[in-house]
């Protein structure tokens, strides 16, 4: 059972006090978890969302819990669709002319759906792509061009396990990808300017309501801590400590890197999808060749 304001940081107080953030998705699930840790840990948070609903009540749990900490900090809200250039921009603009800086950047709003790739349709697959891979690029090159550039910042972008494809999510495993090998790129463009980004990558087995919610009926998290090398689920905070720590002085010679963050998951062999039983013929196998001949001729090949 869960403290409600149990301590929230193994980070020293007082670590990002004076340091101004921007947590995409903050209202909800591992973007909160984000946003409560750096509030707590002194910083100024703008948690921005594409619904002002889910902002508002996420909101509002933050509020009350940060006065149970005892901690003080500004927390900033927000609305904005990542995958709106005009609504990025803003957001960017509107937080250095608040705040007078733009240290660090959590790009971890995004979203999917469950679906066989063949059955997703072009609107699905845009949508999906344009918030986790587009929206994210979006934020980086704003916040680059806006801030950083001329005064150096931090970066942490959000990807999934997806390291051994994606059954179900195939758009979503492409775009984190995508945000993955981004991740590398601007670590490499971005080093003269003081600017580090990285990303991490939680598994399938982070609980929140939020992912339970999404996914709804298909009980996604049901018995999966048995097949993790840890033997348990891992929690938002586990995230975010990670976050903390790609954002501190502690990582400050690591860029261009994803951590991932799933007890084992991705490095053991248990599947996660269940392949169906039977294959018909495949002809257009190399055995195939052999077979259209007859079997007495094709073992006369061998
Ligand atoms: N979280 C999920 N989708 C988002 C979007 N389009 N903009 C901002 N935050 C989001």
């Amino acid at each position: 059972c869960q403290k409600p304001f149990a301590l929230s940081s193994v980070f020293r107080p007082g670590l990002f006090e004076g340091r101004v953030a921007i947590v995409t998705g903050g209202g909800t699930g591992i973007g909160k978890a984000i946003a409560k840790e750096l509030l707590f840990l002194g910083c100024t948070v703008v948690i921005a969302s594409r619904k002002k609903d889910r902002l508002a009540s996420g909101a509002e749990e933050i509020r009350t819990w940060l006065t149970h900490t005892g901690q003080q900090a500004t927390l900033h809200v927000l609305q904005c669709n990542i995958r709106n250039e005009e609504e990025v921009k803003s957001l960017i603009s509107t937080t250095v002319l608040t705040y007078g800086k733009l240290d660090f950047l959590i790009n971890n709003g995004g979203g999917q759906f469950i679906s066989n790739t063949a059955e997703i349709r072009l609107k699905g697959w845009n949508a999906v792509v344009e918030t986790n891979l587009t929206g994210t690029f979006l934020m980086c090159r704003e916040a680059y061009n806006q801030w950083m550039k001329h005064h150096g910042g931090v970066i942490v972008n959000m990807a999934m396990d997806m390291w051994k494809g994606s059954p179900l999510m195939g758009h979503s495993g492409a775009a984190r990808a995508g945000v993955v090998n981004l991740t590398k790129t601007l670590g490499v463009e971005w080093a003269q300017s003081n600017v580090r980004v990285n990303c991490v990558a939680p598994g399938s087995s982070i609980v929140s309501p939020t992912a339970a919610a999404n996914y709804g009926d298909l009980n996604v998290f049901d018995g999966i801590g048995a097949t993790i090398p840890m033997k348990r689920t891992g929690t938002v905070e586990e995230v975010s400590s990670a976050v903390c720590f790609l954002l501190s002085p502690g990582a400050s010679f690591i860029t261009g890197e994803t951590i991932r963050i799933d007890g084992g998951q991705s490095f053991y062999t248990t599947p996660t999808y269940s392949l169906p039983d039977s294959k018909p013929t495949d002809k257009y196998s190399w055995q195939s060749c052999f077979d259209a001949e007859g079997p007495e001729a094709a073992k006369s090949k061998l």
